[in-house]
């Protein structure tokens, strides 16, 4: 677990110099506007999604310059879906990372702006950056796997599910809907991304990554319903409590906690029995099996 962390924490340091060095090319960088948007993008948070991009073009042997730039735009629509994700309108969340909201540090107005300036920089990024070894039909995929996967057929959609669902009673299969757009398709775009980047466009690796990838991310939800009930705010850096205020169809919700624990331990075992086969193919998957215990292992 110690290499993980390290693993993890180098993550964030390589995808956090690529996006400082984009945030600094933006003209005005005295407004709310650069402002809040550096506070999303680089205050705290654990860049879950650009370790999931640079792990998997690793295991077909890229470096991180080739993947800096999926991982830095995954990370830009992350920030900007959490910015969007707190306003007064969805969750209205007062505290992100243990700090205020964005929307409570800057306004609502420059919240909303801030996390529409995102979500254009991660295509941006996405188009501009350069990726040594990579080649340009991957880059198109991937710009198409993102917007794909940020969208009315992902993030948004779920959390258009989330919002109306609120309040009424819902099936464990909506729920899992609900879940896997909001929460699963951007950690699937992850993976995909990496894939992708080494040029793998239709072999098993990808096949076997993505239900890799689609477990992990459910279960990745399941554990923040669950840190929603017994995290602790100091380390989680939320409010707690708030799904249960909101009326939220969530798994401890629907089930109760032992359920909900059950689903992310059948997740995660399903995780691995994928990674079986990417590590029969002679692929290492150290790091991806450590990497789906810690998302259901996460106190934060
Ligand atoms: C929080 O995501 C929002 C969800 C999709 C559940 P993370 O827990 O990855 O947030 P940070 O980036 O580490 O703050
Ligand atoms: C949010 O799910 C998923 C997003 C797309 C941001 P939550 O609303 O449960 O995330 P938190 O708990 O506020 O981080
Ligand atoms: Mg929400
Ligand atoms: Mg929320
Ligand atoms: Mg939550």
């Amino acid at each position: 677990m110690k290499d993980f962390i390290r693993a993890l924490q180098e993550s964030h340091w390589q995808v956090d110099t690529v996006l400082e060095r984009y945030l600094r090319t933006l003209s005005n960088q005295k407004t709310s506007l650069i402002q809040a948007m550096r506070y999303s993008a680089l205050q705290g948070g654990k860049r879950l999604r650009p370790f999931l991009v640079y792990h998997t073009g690793r295991l077909f042997g890229l470096s991180p310059e080739s993947l800096n730039a999926p991982a830095a735009a995954i990370e830009c629509i992350h920030a900007y879906s959490l910015i969007h994700d707190d306003l007064p309108a969805m969750d209205n969340d007062v505290l992100r990372r243990g700090l205020p909201s964005c929307h409570v540090k800057f306004g609502e107005i420059t919240a909303i702006l801030a996390g529409d300036a995102l979500q254009t920089l991660a295509f941006s990024i996405l188009a501009d950056e350069d990726m040594p070894n990579v080649s340009t039909k991957a880059r198109l995929k991937m710009i198409s796997v993102l917007a794909s996967a940020s969208g009315a057929n992902g993030m948004c959609l779920g959390q258009a599910l989330d919002i109306e669902s609120e309040g009424q009673h819902v099936s464990t299969s909506y729920l899992e809907t609900i879940h896997k757009n909001k929460t699963g398709a951007l950690i699937r775009a992850a993976v995909r991304m990496g894939v992708l980047a080494a040029n793998k466009f239709e072999e098993p690796t990808l096949t076997y990554l993505d239900r890799y990838a689609a477990a992990i991310g459910l279960a990745f939800q399941v554990q923040d319903d669950i840190l929603d009930i017994i995290g602790n705010s100091h380390i989680t850096g939320k409010q707690q409590g708030m799904d249960q205020a909101w009326d939220k169809n969530t798994y401890p919700m629907l089930l109760g906690l032992n359920i909900a624990r059950e689903k992310a331990q059948a997740l995660y075992q399903e995780s691995l029995a994928s990674l079986e086969y990417i590590s029969k193919l002679g692929y290492d998957t150290d790091i991806l099996i450590a990497l789906a215990r810690y998302v259901i292992e996460r106190d934060k």
